[in-house]
């Protein structure tokens, strides 16, 4: 592994959802020795580092993304003795390691929780998180009309010890994710004990959950919040009482002296709903040091909007001195193979209740245009994160049925979002078995029987393939080590295209009929590029001759 203290900001960082990658002891649910037994896959991928979405332990009432300990590994998952050989064979693999770190809030089995609610009102166990009287003549309403990220409310009565109805809290997610006070003195101490914690352990960074949301100004009268989402319409300009304050840029230049303690300082990525301008706040070398560039998630397949969508990235990254990340799919939204076999304005949600048939995905151009996007993306300065699946072109489940579903989004909004399973099923290994070779038990979301030739052993070795693509992409993207400047060709209707410094050409036709293939020596192509052409939904790369 490099030493370089730069090594993250050309990286290409590969997603792991634990319970959906690979199940060491049968249980339905992945685990860590499942990672640790899946690091030759990731070392022959050639990607840089992983993120670990959540693997403390947890009621998963939002996918392990409500905390019971923010130091321990979830039991079903493994040990902290396992995570330790996970860290240890990544490494030897020259595979770094980031953790996601949910600050926002704790999950409500959260020792502090449990203790805040044995509490009276106004203990200083209660000012960990935020408890409000109710309005109303007894209470019964609650503080403000304020709608949670899945729905409805942000609030929650609790119930006293001696079973009366007690105090309200405030929850932006669902009801067993109570936000923290980031007021109070001893939760901003115990975060950076955490962060501590697993960079004594070899984590060589951090992705923050949520992390424009931690501070809020809950002075009154409350203010209205037609909104709160992680990536939503909300003001840019910092007035918004629950997300983007400026005031959470304190604790990120906090953190930043602990990861500066390291050797190599460890690096962060916040995932923020914020604007390219105010995101790059986030990702200043005195605080993250990168942010999500979740732009790309909903451009539309159009030359010209993936060019002005990449230029306004790259000018954030400008701001900031950091480098751009790119990512086309994570745990939140449908897979991209899908989404780009739909119309760019299918409501995604809508077509997932219609379990994906209304419209009829095209998979075999949406699987064209993932792979073309694919090449484009890490043809682009910057980092790029990979989401588990996409590599071997993997669509999204939309046919999942009603009582497999295990995300809040679907719980608490009455059936009326499906919410984000789809993406979620666990990866197929093998063309056959019970899980594909996820696991020996089955798995924890049912998998289609179609996963068969999605399946990497499907894929090994066959050049054409999806996962071969990805490997000799990430392959030659390290071989070529461009510095971080791009140019843009001239534009060619429908064609994205630019080189970087050391000659390497990407041209994405996003079109669908062919265009003149300049010169210049194929490196490397999306789909088949018979004679002097690029076919449309097809991306080349070229090194120039001359
Ligand atoms: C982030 C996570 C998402 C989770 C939410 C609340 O957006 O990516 O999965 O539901 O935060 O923690």
């Amino acid at each position: 592994m490099t030493p370089d203290p730069q090594w993250w900001r050309q990286a290409v960082v590969y997603q792991v959802y634990p319970r959906s990658f690979a199940d060491s002891d049968g249980n339905g649910i992945g685990d860590l020795r499942g990672i640790t037994s899946r690091v030759p896959y990731l070392r022959d991928l050639g990607i840089d580092a992983v993120w670990l979405s959540p693997f403390y332990p947890s009621a998963l009432a939002d996918g392990g993304y409500d905390v019971d300990d923010y130091r321990n590994v979830d039991p079903r998952l493994g040990t902290l003795a396992d995570f330790d050989e996970l860290v240890g064979a990544l490494h030897a693999a020259g595979i770094r390691i980031l953790v996601d770190i949910v600050a926002n809030h704790s999950s409500n089995a959260h020792e502090w929780f449990r203790a805040a609610l044995a509490a009276a009102p106004g203990a200083p166990e209660r000012n960990r998180y935020i408890f409000r009287d109710g309005r109303g003549a007894r209470g019964e309403l609650p503080p403000n009309d304020w709608p949670s990220h899945f729905g409805p409310s942000a609030w929650t009565r609790t119930t006293n010890p001696d079973g009366t109805p007690g105090q309200w809290y405030l929850h932006l997610f669902a009801p067993e994710q109570p936000d923290l006070n980031w007021d109070d003195p001893e939760v901003a101490a115990d975060f950076i004990t955490t962060l501590r914690f697993w960079a004594d352990r070899g984590v060589d960074g951090f992705r923050i959950d949520a992390a424009h949301l931690l501070k809020k100004d809950l002075s009154e009268p409350y203010r209205p919040v037609p909104t709160i989402g992680i990536v939503a319409d909300y003001p840019d300009d910092g007035s918004h009482p629950l997300a983007d304050r400026d005031e959470v840029h304190e604790i990120y230049r906090s953190w930043r002296r602990v990861f500066d303690e390291y050797t190599p300082p460890r690096v962060a990525v916040a995932e923020t709903a914020a604007g390219p301008v105010r995101r790059a706040r986030y990702a200043g070398a005195d605080e993250l040091g990168q942010a999500f560039d979740f732009d790309l998630l909903d451009t539309p397949w159009d030359a010209v909007a993936f060019r002005d969508t990449i230029s306004a990235c790259l000018d954030g990254a400008r701001i900031s001195g950091s480098s751009p990340t790119w990512t086309l799919s994570n745990h939140d939204i449908v897979r991209h193979a899908s989404r780009y076999a739909l119309q760019a304005d299918t409501d995604l949600n809508r077509w997932l209740l219609a379990n994906g048939t209304d419209p009829l995905p095209d998979l075999a151009q949406g699987l064209r245009r993932a792979r073309a996007a694919a090449m484009l993306l890490l043809a682009l300065p910057g980092s790029t994160y990979l989401y588990q699946g996409e590599e071997l072109g993997l669509p999204e489940v939309a046919d999942l049925p009603a009582e497999v579903l295990q995300d809040p989004q679907w719980f608490r909004d009455a059936g009326a979002r499906k919410g984000r399973d789809g993406c979620r099923v666990p990866i197929p290994w093998e063309p056959t078995g019970p899980s594909f070779g996820f696991g020996s038990g089955g798995a924890h979301l049912p998998m289609p029987a179609w996963f068969s030739d999605y399946s990497v052993e499907r894929q090994v070795g066959v050049p054409t393939s999806t996962l071969e693509l990805y490997r000799a992409a990430l392959r030659l993207r390290r071989e070529l080590h461009a510095g971080e400047s791009l140019t843009w060709d001239d534009g060619t209707e429908g064609v994205v295209s630019f080189v970087r410094d050391t000659g390497w050409r990407s041209i994405t036709n996003m079109g669908s009929g062919p265009i003149p293939l300049p010169a210049g020596r194929i490196l490397l192509a999306s789909g088949p590029v018979p004679g002097h052409e690029v076919p449309g939904e097809t991306t080349v790369w070229l090194q120039r001759t001359t």
